[in-house]
């Protein structure tokens, strides 16, 4: 895959080949990242980050990672807030801020509309999730952080077993999540939902396709030997109704209590985020924040590496990022007190 100058739209616009180029790029981020030093490699370049839909950890990280690169953020959220509430196509809002910003990032209701979007775009189009269908920056920060802790345990990729539990019809990170590890070796997927909510047909097909074990059940039961559990969130906002929706909250929790059940001793945790808290749904209870294995805010430190990696790689910086260093006034203060 070429990075410079081109959209991130699609996991399938990657290999291996190309993974490995963004986690590498990732790994030299990290000083940046814990603003132990900074680049102004990215001086001058503009963000356009435009979220069309909710989001905390997407949007921040996408705009911390640009400020981290020196580059500034301009951005919309909201659908109202947008000239597309009055009718203006995503055509013309691309030419439009193509005109003011370096890349942009984008999130947006539907599917396949950051694509859409990308067709008017004169420059690179990162997409930060388009409804039901991929979000290919966070399953990259997944698949690093599952790296980064199957590392930690003596472990690869290549031989992974992970459940993946609750909405995976609707639950576009696991999507995009699959498609990544189904060019991995020999990798086991258990897929635990009701199954109104299963994994679409698409996406088994080319899991097992590539050679891959899956398991679909709508039961947790039993012991599961998985080195991830890969839980999510019921996908309220993408059900024709809030009833029908309401069918399915709280139907896969866990809990400390659930996880020593069912899981072995070292199954990292993971979770896209957000996790629901209210009490009627709570899919992933608050017993397991001090539970070593939760890996969620791992998850979310890992997303600004790897869009910082994104962009240094579709602004072609990627190789220049250390020869703008600059010592950092905050840090020293932040050591000495
Ligand atoms: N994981 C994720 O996409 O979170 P946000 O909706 O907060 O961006």
């Amino acid at each position: 895959m070429e990075f410079k100058g081109n959209h991130v739209l699609s996991v399938n616009q990657f290999n291996r080949d190309s993974i490995q180029k963004v986690f590498d790029v990732a790994n030299q981020m990290a000083p940046y990242a814990l603003r132990q030093k900074r680049t102004t490699v990215l001086d001058g370049a503009i963000l356009g980050n435009l979220f069309f839909e909710p989001s905390t950890r997407t949007r921040v990280s996408f705009g911390t990672a640009f400020n981290l690169l020196g580059g500034e953020v301009r951005e919309t959220t909201g659908m109202d807030n947008s000239a597309l509430a009055k009718g203006e196509s995503l055509y013309d809002t691309a030419r439009v801020l193509s005109g003011y910003s370096d890349v942009i990032a984008m999130r947006h209701p539907q599917a396949g509309s950051v694509s859409e979007f990308a067709e008017g775009s004169r420059i690179p189009v990162i997409n930060g999730g388009d409804g039901p269908n991929e979000h290919p920056t966070q399953a990259l920060l997944d698949l690093y952080t599952i790296e980064k802790e199957r590392q930690y345990h003596g472990g690869t990729i290549d031989g992974l077993h992970i459940a993946m539990i609750g909405d995976l019809k609707f639950g576009r990170t696991v999507h995009s999540l699959s498609k990544l590890l189904s060019l991995f070796n020999n990798v086991k997927f258990t897929l635990i939902s009701p199954s109104e909510l299963a994994m679409p047909d698409d996406i088994l097909a080319r899991l097992e396709n590539a050679g891959h074990e899956v398991k679909v059940t709508d039961q947790l039961e039993g012991s599961v030997d998985a080195d991830i559990c890969y839980q999510t969130r019921i996908q309220e906002e993408r059900f024709p109704s809030q009833d029908e929706a309401n069918k399915y909250r709280g139907k896969f929790r866990l809990n400390q209590t659930i996880y020593t059940k069912h899981f072995q001793s070292k199954t990292v945790i993971m979770h896209p985020l957000p996790r629901d808290s209210r009490a009627d749904a709570n899919e992933l209870d608050n017993d397991l924040n001090m539970n070593p294995n939760l890996a969620i805010f791992r998850q979310t430190d890992n997303g600004v590496l790897v869009r910082m990696a994104l962009f240094a790689l579709t602004l072609g910086v990627d190789n220049i990022v250390s020869k703008f260093d600059r010592a950092v006034n905050w840090y020293s203060n932040k050591s000495q007190s």
